[in-house]
């Protein structure tokens, strides 16, 4: 399995935050460990363009569940595409919470982005909250068997457990939380998909940074990570992916 180091810049980066993709790639070049940056909207085409022909791929942070029409400011699955994009980040906790994204809608999503030939980068996470309450896997599995359309499989499905509490705030999970939700991932994708299931890439996110990368890369289940504010720095986000092409 290709592991996959992905960043989401989520409403950051203007032109000249290119420059910290050339540096990105004059550090890795590691065709075992795939890189994803998911820019902003409008650096797409020309983030696209760099990346062509190396280890980075570019992805879409949402998209329109209709394939067009009449929804002002919304993008669909094939202007991703167009633009470059290889795959899209679904269901974020900020999308959910800011734009009132249900399960649902998640799955609506993830099939026009199939439809459209993208990778669907769902996520999934419990609240501060919901842990506290012991209710974590229900949680959990809940937002896997809503979100997750039929049909998923390694080629068109990318699973991200970002626990919301860890999302920006420099607070993670211990490496044993981090292992029950990913083991738990796992064997809910296998009883769902059966051996389509094994090729779907579980990743972790929520204050991935280069100090702690390494140990999470070594829980069983993690492939890789989802990683926003230190995938801005070409040096930090350089950083975590050497980690993971270590690991
Ligand atoms: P963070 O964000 O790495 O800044 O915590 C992760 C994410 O929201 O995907």
């Amino acid at each position: 399995m290709r592991r996959l180091a992905a960043g989401n810049w989520k409403m950051n980066g203007v032109s000249a935050s290119l420059d910290e993709i050339r540096a990105l790639l004059a550090l890795h070049s590691d065709p075992a460990c795939e890189m994803l940056i998911c820019p902003p909207a409008t650096l797409l085409a020309p983030l696209a363009v760099l990346a062509a022909g190396t280890a980075l791929s570019v992805g879409g942070q949402d998209c329109h569940q209709n394939a067009s029409g009449a929804h002002t400011g919304d993008i669909s699955a094939a202007m991703l595409k167009d633009a470059g994009a290889g795959s899209v980040i679904l269901g974020h906790s900020e999308r959910r919470a800011d734009h009132g994204e249900t399960d649902q809608l998640v799955a609506q999503k993830a099939l026009a982005a199939r439809e459209a030939g993208l990778v669907a980068v769902i996520c999934l996470g419990e609240t501060e909250g919901e842990r506290d309450a012991g209710r974590t896997l229900d949680v959990i599995g809940a937002q896997l068997a809503g979100s997750v359309p039929d049909g998923a499989s390694g080629a068109n499905t990318v699973i991200a457990y970002e626990p919301v509490w860890a999302i920006g705030t420099g607070r993670v999970p211990t490496l044993d939380q981090i292992a029950e939700v990913h083991d738990f991932i796992s064997r809910s994708l296998n009883a769902r998909f059966g051996t389509a299931a094994g090729a779907i890439r579980l990743l972790y996110g929520g204050s991935v940074k280069p100090s702690n990368a390494a140990e999470i890369f070594e829980v069983p289940h993690v492939h890789g990570a989802l990683v926003g504010g230190a995938s801005l720095k070409a040096s930090d986000f350089g950083t975590i992916v050497a980690a993971l092409s270590a690991a």
